[in-house]
């Protein structure tokens, strides 16, 4: 692992101790409404028990919610940050959900092996040769016919909200994380065969189904 990815995921661990908090502020009680279109997208309904990789889990929330809704799922969310999935253990009540620490570079799963693959605001934080393997080794290890799901900020409308948005791009240093969030669809177009957008009610955020 390089100097800098090592100093981000010292980032990510400090940043777990707050991380639930800042989001809870962040998105005024609708997460769950983001989530819960997250896991609709999936459509996972006449499976009794899928397989789901969540990528970049952070605190576990979106791989919980997925278990959750099917408790009979082998559930596994994936991430760098010792501190992030340390969080995540705690919330898992059920000890259900495996979680498995890595780099989303390189991932230690078998070819075609998840029904459900999702990475939730995260992929626009990766720098760009880490996001392209992250996206290759996504579509290697989904089934044929499943489905990919990245969730990523819309671009807020309130103008202090849009500033911050913007310091916070500036701050990550990655001009083509910036791209990437404007660009969002079409730079997947590359990799995946079937790329679809959809908005969630709430605004603010998007999500991109990807099959191969
Ligand atoms: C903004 S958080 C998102 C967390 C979670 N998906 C959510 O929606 O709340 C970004 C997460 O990506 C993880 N991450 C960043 N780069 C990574 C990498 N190269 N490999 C694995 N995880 C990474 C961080 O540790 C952090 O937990």
């Amino acid at each position: 692992m390089t100097h800098l990815r090592k100093g981000r995921r010292k980032y990510y661990d400090f940043f777990s101790h707050i991380y639930d908090a800042f989001i809870r502020m962040h998105s005024r009680q609708d997460e769950d409404d983001t989530r819960k279109f997250l896991v609709d997208a999936a459509h996972l309904e006449d499976q009794p028990a899928p397989r789901i990789l969540d990528l970049c889990c952070g605190t576990g929330s979106v791989v919980l919610a997925f278990e959750s809704c099917y408790p009979e799922s082998v559930a596994i969310g994936y991430d760098f940050s010792h501190g992030m999935l340390g969080k995540a253990q705690e919330k898992n009540v059920t000890g259900r959900v495996i979680f498995v620490e890595g780099d989303a570079a390189l991932l230690p799963f078998a070819d075609d092996s998840f029904d459900v693959v999702t990475c939730s605001h995260a992929l626009y934080e990766l720098k760009g040769e880490t996001r392209q393997k992250a996206l290759r080794e996504m579509k290697r290890v989904i089934r044929p016919d499943g489905y990919v799901l990245l969730m990523e900020h819309e671009i807020p409308q309130r103008p202090v909200v849009k500033l911050l948005f913007y310091i916070r791009l500036l701050s990550m240093g990655s001009k083509d994380a910036r791209e990437f969030v404007k660009g969002g669809a079409e730079s997947l177009k590359q990799i995946f065969a079937r790329v679809t957008l959809n908005h969630s009610q709430t605004g603010k955020s998007k999500l991109m189904s990807c099959q191969k």
